[in-house]
């Protein structure tokens, strides 16, 4: 595995696992017993008592220690200030995991300001190791982050092939807040898993298209969490750190932006 440095020293894995519609334990452990170590849930996937679950079997019976963990949550409803203390809780306790290492504002809620403040107060008493957003646009970002004391580490965004989020990065960039990538697969829609420059490429290498995808989004250095209840797939896809793409395959790839969501509920 290989690691990225957040803007206030923590490592953070550049390949987690995706969680979402994922609420069976075993299926967790599946993706641990393959090398996943980040887990990205949220309060909106019902999953978080599983996700603890799994993890906290996974230092008990398989001896790996918390600290090589690294798992996401998101507060996901509009909360005032008093609700988001209640909301980080809540979240703290259905994982039971002592801490979380990164809480995440789902989306950019009109409250969200308020929330993030009750979430610097919990990140500076220790129950909280790293801070960040959702789905926030480069214009939303760079508004949000006139009210920050503590700089959000991460904002995780709709990132894949055929919407890159250059501005984003470039936006993020002074604050050395980092990209997540969700859906890096678009979660199969669009004709992804065909798409015929991927396919050329994956040959090329010996890799598949999944595994090309999420390479090129973590040779940029942006952290990728794709989701896969197949234990095929999640093989596949942490397979790929041992192959890099050429600059001409790099820049074949970002041909295929099309700087726009690809879900109709993108923000
Ligand atoms: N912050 C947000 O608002 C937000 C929004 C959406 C998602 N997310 C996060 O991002 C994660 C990933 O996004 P996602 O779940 O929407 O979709 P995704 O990771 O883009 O795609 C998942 C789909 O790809 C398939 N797949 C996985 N690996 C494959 C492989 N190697 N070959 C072929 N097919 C493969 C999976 O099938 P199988 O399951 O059958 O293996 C599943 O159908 C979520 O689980 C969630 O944690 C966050």
């Amino acid at each position: 595995m290989q690691y990225t440095t957040l803007n206030n020293g923590i490592q953070m894995p550049l390949l987690g696992f995706g969680t979402y519609g994922v609420n069976r334990v075993d299926t967790l452990l599946a993706a641990i017993d393959c090398g996943y170590r980040l887990f990205d849930t949220a309060q909106m996937y019902g999953n978080e008592k599983e996700v603890g679950i799994a993890i906290r079997e996974a230092i008990t019976k398989r001896g790996i220690k918390r600290e090589e963990f690294f798992i996401t949550t998101k507060l996901s409803s509009n909360m005032s200030f008093e609700g988001a203390k209640k909301g980080i809780e809540s979240s703290l306790k259905a994982l039971d995991l002592g801490y979380i290492d990164l809480l995440l504002i789902h989306e950019p809620y009109a409250q969200a300001k308020d929330m993030y403040r009750a979430m610097q107060e919990a990140y500076k008493e220790g129950k909280i190791k790293a801070l960040g957003i959702s789905s926030f646009t480069p214009k939303v970002f760079s508004e949000f982050m006139k009210s920050c004391e503590v700089l959000p580490a991460v904002n995780q965004c709709e990132t894949h092939i055929y919407y890159q989020q250059r501005a984003l990065i470039e936006a993020m960039k002074p604050y050395k807040t980092i990209l997540e990538s969700w859906s890096p697969f678009v979660a199969g829609k669009s004709g992804f898993f065909d798409n015929p420059i991927l396919v050329q490429i994956a040959q090329k290498y010996n890799k598949n298209v999944a595994q090309v995808a999420l390479r090129f989004l973590v040779q940029q250095g942006i952290v990728a969490i794709p989701k896969a209840s197949n234990p095929k797939h999640m093989q596949e896809n942490i397979a790929i750190f041992d192959f890099s793409l050429s600059v001409a395959d790099m820049k074949a790839i970002r041909s295929l932006d099309t700087n726009k969501t690809q879900f109709s509920w993108g923000y």
